[in-house]
């Protein structure tokens, strides 16, 4: 059969969830089983539980349980919800002193308060998308980028509308593209894994890159004095971002005065963000030339497609790929796997060969797979928002007095595993997200700082690239499938994500 990756017509890249839901624009309200507005009204409040320790020494006491003790960070909320039979306790976050100011936070571990953080009536998201410190603009030429505004600054919707132009003008070419730079990594996995019984998934990094080079500005890096540097330039410029909440492994003694308790100096990185910068701004002219009819400097603009292509898309799929290939490939999935190579392959040939969005709307086992990997990893785990009035915040058990000006924390991966919310909620379950049922979970999955069932727009904080990033998502399953009728890794935790190995790969028999 012969295979065509097109994209379907030249508008937007919009993905219906698993059907069209009418449930779309409805407001976070629970199942039937839940209680009633009225009855939530009577949730008996308790005064938050937990407290900050002395100053600054209760911050560095947190920090170093967050990051050293055993079991970690799942562990370090998990122990607290225990002492405190409560998912909404006060604690202090990485990095405190003396890279924040203030480290004080107040904790949602559940699914029913976690949406407070979306709420932007109630909470502002104004330089806190890192979390309780913000990193110097010296790191993104001197601006606030759009990921550190709120929807109240008149900028971020010229910049998010931006975005949304970058994506739309260049949605015709996301299909093709994947295609290409990911066959040609699978062919590179099949050499490897012959030669040496096992092969890296590391290769996902240039081949992420160079795909959205060329998807998103049709220009190839290698062709560029950037050459094959892109991915090693931005890992280093994330680093020198987002050190004080990393942890590389290295002994505590090493790390903790490294990494946590100063910021590394933008200065060891600014020629490599340079040559960042200067591929941006010779290859997305198209870009820059819009941002100018809308008022924005050339010079801003290009440093904003420069996050939101590096930082945003090429870390978030640098941490999701290879969580996607260990969720599909963990062990006991052999029968998943049988079901989407059959699912898959069905639907392409009733298409004629292609692999266009409409023909994956036709895989409703491959869009569950990708929203369950969404849910029980989500990639960016954290999310922070700041209470802009007095308000009355509640789990499933109780209500909870905020105050205004108080930090509110969620830890996505509790909450998107919450048992309250989902059956069998720590297990990778393939068809979750099947039928009626399984689609009324959706609005559950909180990856892209939004439900799954809302969409971006200049007046939220929900990640512009949605649609985008679950297109891709879908395609590397698609690829798997249509190439292999199984596969197994190897996993291993790294500072973001996981590094993976392909142990086996069988080449697809029908
Ligand atoms: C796997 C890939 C991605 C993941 C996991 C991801 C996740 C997120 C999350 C969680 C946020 C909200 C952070 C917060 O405020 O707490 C966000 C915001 C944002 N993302 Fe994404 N994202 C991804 C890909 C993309 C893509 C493809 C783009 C655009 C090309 C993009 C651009 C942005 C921007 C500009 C914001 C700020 C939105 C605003 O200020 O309203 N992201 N993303």
């Amino acid at each position: 059969m012969e295979l065509k990756f097109t994209s379907l017509s030249s508008k937007a890249i919009s993905l219906a969830p698993l059907k069209a839901l009418s449930s779309e624009a409805e407001s976070l309200s629970f199942p039937s089983s839940e209680p009633t507005k009225q009855q939530q009204q009577q949730l008996p409040l308790r005064i938050i539980p937990g407290d900050y320790g002395l100053p600054f020494f209760g911050a560095i006491k947190d920090r170093l349980e967050y990051f050293y003790s055993d079991g970690g960070r799942n562990e370090f909320f998990r122990s607290r919800q225990q002492k405190y039979n409560s998912t909404i306790f006060r604690a202090n976050m990485p990095p405190g002193p003396f890279v924040a100011s203030d480290p004080k936070v107040i904790v949602l571990l559940d699914g029913k308060s976690f949406p407070v953080l979306f709420d932007l009536t109630k909470v502002e998201k104004k330089d806190l998308f890192t979390g309780t410190y913000m990193p110097s603009t010296n790191l993104t030429g001197g601006y606030r980028i759009l990921s550190y505004l709120d929807p109240s600054e008149p900028k971020h919707e010229k910049l998010k509308n931006l975005i949304f132009f970058l994506l739309k003008s260049r949605s015709n070419n996301v299909i093709p593209q994947f295609h290409s730079n990911y066959t040609d990594l699978f062919d590179s996995l099949d050499i490897e894994l012959s030669k040496n019984g096992k092969a890296s998934f590391s290769g996902n990094d240039q081949t992420a890159f160079t795909f959205l080079c060329r998807a998103f500005y049709g220009t190839d890096p290698k062709d560029t004095s950037l050459g094959s540097d892109g991915p090693s330039l931005v890992q280093k410029w994330v680093l020198f971002n987002l050190s004080p909440e990393l942890s590389l492994g290295l002994p505590k003694f090493i790390e903790d005065p490294i990494l946590h308790t100063f910021r590394l100096p933008s200065i060891f990185v600014k020629s490599d963000y340079k040559r960042l910068y200067d591929f941006f701004y010779g290859s997305a002219g198209f870009v820059l030339e819009e941002a100018e009819r809308q008022g924005i400097s050339r010079d801003e603009a290009c440093h904003n497609i420069l996050f939101a292509t590096c930082f945003n898309t090429f870390g978030g799929v640098k941490i999701f790929f290879p969580a996607l290939m260990k969720w599909i490939g963990g062990p006991g999935n052999k029968e998943l796997h049988s079901r989407l190579a059959q699912e898959i392959r069905s639907a392409v040939k009733s298409n004629g060969g292609e692999v266009t969005i409409a023909t994956m709307e036709e895989m409703p086992l491959m869009k569950s797979v990708v929203y369950e990997t969404f849910r029980i990893d989500p990639p960016v785990p954290l999310q922070y928002a700041k209470a802009k009035q007095d308000m009355v915040i509640e789990n499933h058990e109780n209500s909870f007095q905020v105050k205004k000006g108080e930090m509110l924390f969620g830890f996505q991966p509790f909450a998107t595993k919450d048992p309250k919310i989902f059956e069998r909620a720590e297990e990778f379950v393939g068809d979750r997200f099947l039928g009626e049922e399984g689609e009324k979970l959706l609005k559950y999955v909180l990856w892209s700082n939004g439900p799954e069932t809302e969409s971006p727009s200049v007046r939220n904080k929900q990640c512009p690239g949605k649609d985008f990033v679950v297109l891709v998502s879908r395609l590397l399953v698609v690829e798997m499938f249509l190439r292999y009728d199984s596969f197994e890794v190897e996993a291993t935790k790294s500072a973001l994500g996981y590094d993976l190995n392909f142990i086996s790969l069988a080449k697809a028999t029908s």
